[in-house]
């Protein structure tokens, strides 16, 4: 998996990118890349955005800021990049993300991930520049980097390597094997705490009765209000 991501900030990366399952997907020789929109502005002085048509507040990203940043990093006109790569666009109003889309975006051979700022994007580069638009969920953030580092968590955590157990990933909550649904409640030591016990179906040892506990407690949570705390 190759991941570009376009940005006014990449050092806000360098955490995340040291984050040992990012590092353990990179090491394993995908690659996790920030463009600088400010060092590929045709533009003077490092101006990549504009004051709005037809007036209001903020500032709005320029289409032909995008258009010449995607251009001079991949060499090829975005308009034909678009068809040849998922160039992802992050706005609050676009296809929300679920586990479907991430194993969607999991399969994909390489990601461009397009944040915006101030008030979003000019729409012509959602339009023209951009195979996708996606919501990391239905509030504003200031900007597109924490959303596009929750697309690279969650798409680099399904990919080989990524964490230390291979089934942490298989049935974990939303996946298949689960079909779909909530995970199952986990419980550790102390077997009691302060009252407060464990079930006793899990300290059985009887694996079918485990996995049957598991996978009714699994779909409760389906039809129900998901993990919440009791008495809320
Ligand atoms: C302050 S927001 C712009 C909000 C925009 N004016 C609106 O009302 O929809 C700036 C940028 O943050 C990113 N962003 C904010 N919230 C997001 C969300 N929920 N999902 C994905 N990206 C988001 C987008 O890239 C957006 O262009």
């Amino acid at each position: 998996m190759n991941i570009d991501v376009f940005t006014l900030f990449p050092e806000w990366f360098g955490w995340f990118s040291s984050q040992r399952h990012v590092s353990n997907v990179l090491a394993g020789g995908s690659s996790l890349a920030c463009v600088n929109l400010r060092e590929h502005t045709p533009l003077s002085g490092g101006q990549v955005d504009d004051t709005p048509f037809g007036g209001g507040a903020g500032m709005v990203l320029r289409v032909d800021v995008l258009d010449s940043a995607l251009r001079g990093h991949y060499g090829l006109d975005p308009v034909e990049l678009r068809g040849q790569r998922r160039v992802i666009a992050l706005a609050p109003g676009g296809r929300l993300l679920d586990d479907a889309l991430v194993d969607e975006l999991a399969a994909e051979p390489a990601l461009t991930l397009l944040c915006g700022r101030y008030e979003g994007f000019d729409e012509r580069i959602l339009d023209h520049l951009a195979s996708d638009v996606v919501s990391i969920g239905r509030y504003v953030l200031s900007g597109g980097e924490l959303a596009a580092m929750v697309i690279c968590d969650a798409v680099l955590r399904k990919l080989p390597g990524a964490l230390g157990h291979a089934d942490s990933a298989a049935e974990e909550s939303f996946s298949a094997a689960l079909e779909g649904q909530p995970e199952y409640p986990h419980y550790t030591r102390p077997a009691e705490y302060r009252g407060w016990k464990v079930p006793d179906v899990l300290l059985s040892g009887h694996h079918e009765r485990i996995e049957h506990w598991r996978r009714e407690r699994s779909r409760e949570r389906a039809g129900g209000a998901g993990s919440q705390p009791e008495g809320r």
